[in-house]
């Protein structure tokens, strides 16, 4: 595999998806092709999966089983033909958000999950993760201000912590693919670290 896959990962409200057309738009002008996709999704089955996933209730084995179903799906049609080919994906969301969420979140066993991800993606890893960190409290405050909540969305301050709290064991486990950003800054700072930590790379 020649391309570089970036994943953005952080509890609902962190501010990541503006961030990603601006990478993009930034490594074009460099000359890059540049896939930007998103998880649970990015084909027609994983957006499908998606609608179930964020609408319907289910159980958090279900949940972990649809959103590793949407990731084989999403891995085989996109994001390695695309790492073949030399391209850089962008993914909102990957592996991480699924220990996050199914595992510290709804307390979904970690043993099962880190087996599903060695079935599913055979090794494959993202070369880099920006994690937009912020407490709680603050991304609920942006998340009342912009839209209605999904399943996930609805969840208490809790939850987050919790998904906040598996991020970073996510994090501790493997930190040198990690990029820890202050996500409670403005816009324009967060983009200077997410540069500054691409420069850090050599990228
Ligand atoms: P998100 O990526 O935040 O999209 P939007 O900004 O459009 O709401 O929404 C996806 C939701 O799916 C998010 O709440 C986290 C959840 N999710 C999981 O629970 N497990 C996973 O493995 C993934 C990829 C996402």
């Amino acid at each position: 595999m020649t391309g570089r896959f970036i994943t953005f990962e952080g509890i609902d409200g962190a501010g990541k998806s503006s961030h990603i057309p601006r990478l993009a738009d930034w490594l074009q002008a460099q000359g890059r092709t540049v896939l930007v996709t998103r998880e649970p999704g990015g084909t027609p089955l994983a957006e499908t999966l998606r609608e179930c996933l964020l609408h319907q209730s289910m159980d958090a084995m279900t949940e972990a089983l649809l959103v590793f179903a949407a990731r084989r799906d999403h891995l085989q049609q996109q994001i390695r033909p695309a790492l073949e080919a030399g391209h850089t994906v962008l993914c909102d969301r990957f592996t991480d958000a699924t220990f996050a969420y199914q595992g510290a979140g709804r307390g979904f066993d970690l043993k099962v999950l880190t087996q599903l991800e060695a079935w599913v993606q055979s090794g494959l890893q993202p070369d880099l993760t920006f994690l937009f960190d912020l407490p709680s409290a603050q991304a609920a405050q942006r998340r009342a201000a912009v839209r209605a909540a999904d399943r996930f969305e609805a969840q208490d301050e809790n939850f987050f912590d919790r998904v906040r709290s598996g991020y970073q064991l996510r994090r501790a486990a493997q930190p040198g693919r990690f990029a820890l950003l202050d996500a409670s800054q403005t816009p324009a700072e967060v983009w200077t670290q997410l540069r500054r930590a691409l420069e850090a790379r050599g990228w």
